[in-house]
């Protein structure tokens, strides 16, 4: 994968529209996910313990638990990292000892490809890797329904993992799903770091990741000085042909484009005020700051996937925290202060998978635990966490006879 970096990166960023660089580092990410999941899979441990913990049973009765593979596990990858979230699938699949089907997006699918010289060249044997193109309407019931697809691990929109949830019958599923984090910004925030992670957060690679920074809640006393900071920053954010690693590039395709704009013409209609962007050239829209966003506007809840920044300004922590939890989704979140005791005490009422304070929300490194509450997924990813979701216990109970008991001056 090392090796390949650079060519298969030129591939998926002419796939996709990803930044070049940001594609190569795709690649690389994925390499030392293999890494990792390897080192991680050797250590994976069992258990014993014996039965007198409760009446009624002796030391006679032990359990040996060891991890089993659940079988075949269908993986099915999103466009925005087509290469790495099939590939944070395949490694820990194949270290937990399952073979793995897996389902490239349509768009993003020529790198993954490529799994089958890189694991054949690994020594995977025929039949352990499988992978199968073509639209997920119209295979994709036919392949998570199927009686041979013992587990599903999907990342994607929530509408189609909720879809997927109601047609796949029983088996375990792993989702990944959509997000609208949200970045609280309390009074005492450092400015110059706030500003630097909004915008990362919100723009890196046209705001197409689940984890960017979706709308942000700032308090009265930073607000002006914030969304000031922020719109000066945007405007310096290059855009264009990511094959030159602009940061703004064109969206997946223009019925995206039509969606994120429709975002845009609502708040307007609604009275938010554009400070930047509402420009679009073909697919490429310009990043898009709107203040005063209020919760009858659909930018509010919605996802966007694309560059478009909501300012819903706050006046307490309470109500920074009633407009996070009230969204569908529950990603990631984000808390900028000072005062990590508040931080800390905020983040135990956020209704999210995980919780940035004084950061970005992102995915990375990849051994944190990944998940997604409410309608942002089922379960959690990250390499053991992974692993453990590809595999079961299996139990092994031996119960010891009276003939093998320990006597005074035993003789045998
Ligand atoms: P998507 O439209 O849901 O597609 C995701 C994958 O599912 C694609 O491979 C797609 O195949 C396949 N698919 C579509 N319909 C299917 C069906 N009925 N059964 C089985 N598979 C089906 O999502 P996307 O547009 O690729 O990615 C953007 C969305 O994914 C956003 O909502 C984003 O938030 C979310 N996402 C979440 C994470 C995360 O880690 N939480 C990461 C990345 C993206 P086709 O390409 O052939 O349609
Ligand atoms: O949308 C992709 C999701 O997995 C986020 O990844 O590393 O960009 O935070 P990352």
């Amino acid at each position: 994968m090392r090796e390949w970096a650079e060519p298969l990166g030129s591939i998926l960023m002419k796939e996709i529209g990803k930044p070049l660089k940001s594609a190569i580092s795709e690649i690389s990410r994925t390499a030392d996910i293999f890494e990792a999941t390897s080192e991680a899979g050797s250590q994976i441990e069992g258990e014993s313990m014996f039965g007198d913990v409760f009446k009624g049973f002796t030391r006679d009765k032990v359990s040996l638990t060891s991890r089993v593979p659940l079988g075949v596990i269908l993986c099915i990858g999103p466009f925005n990292y087509p290469f790495n979230l099939t590939g944070s699938k395949i490694a820990p699949a194949l270290m937990a000892g399952n073979t793995v089907i897996v389902k490239p997006p349509s768009q993003g699918a020529i790198t993954p490809l490529y799994y089958g010289i890189i694991l054949e060249e690994a020594g995977v044997p025929p039949g352990v890797f499988n992978i199968i193109t073509g639209r997920g309407s119209e295979l994709g019931d036919y392949l998570v329904s199927h009686p041979g697809i013992d587990m599903v691990s999907f990342t994607g929109s929530s509408d189609t993992g909720k879809h997927i949830a109601q047609v796949a019958g029983m088996k375990p599923l792993l989702f990944e799903l959509g997000g609208k984090d949200a970045a609280i910004v309390l009074d005492d925030a450092d400015l110059e770091k706030t500003v630097d992670a909004i915008v990362s957060g919100a723009f890196s690679y046209s705001g197409q990741r689940c984890t960017a920074v979706k709308r942000v809640l700032p308090m009265p006393g930073i607000a002006d000085k914030l969304i000031q900071k922020v719109k000066e920053k945007t405007l310096l954010i290059s855009i264009g042909d990511p094959a030159e690693n602009k940061t703004i590039g064109p969206l997946i395709n223009s019925k995206q484009c039509d969606y994120v704009q429709e975002l845009i013409d609502d708040a307007v209609n609604k009275g938010a005020k554009i400070l930047c962007g509402n420009k679009r050239e073909g697919n490429i829209l310009w990043p898009t700051i709107l203040d005063n966003v209020t919760t009858n506007m659909r930018v509010a809840w919605e996802e966007p996937f694309g560059p478009v920044l909501p300012f819903i300004r706050i006046r307490s922590a309470e109500e920074a925290i009633e407009i996070s939890n009230k969204s569908q989704y529950g990603l990631q979140g984000m808390i900028f202060t000072e005062n990590i005791d508040l931080a800390f005490n905020i983040a135990q009422e956020l209704e999210v998978g995980t919780v940035q304070i004084n950061g970005k929300s992102e995915r990375g490194p990849d051994h944190f635990p990944f998940l997604g509450t409410k309608s942002s997924g089922l379960g959690t990813q990250g390499i053991k966490y992974s692993i453990e979701a590809m595999s079961r216990p299996k139990v092994v109970v031996l119960n010891l006879s009276e003939k093998g008991k320990l006597v005074k001056d035993c003789k045998y």
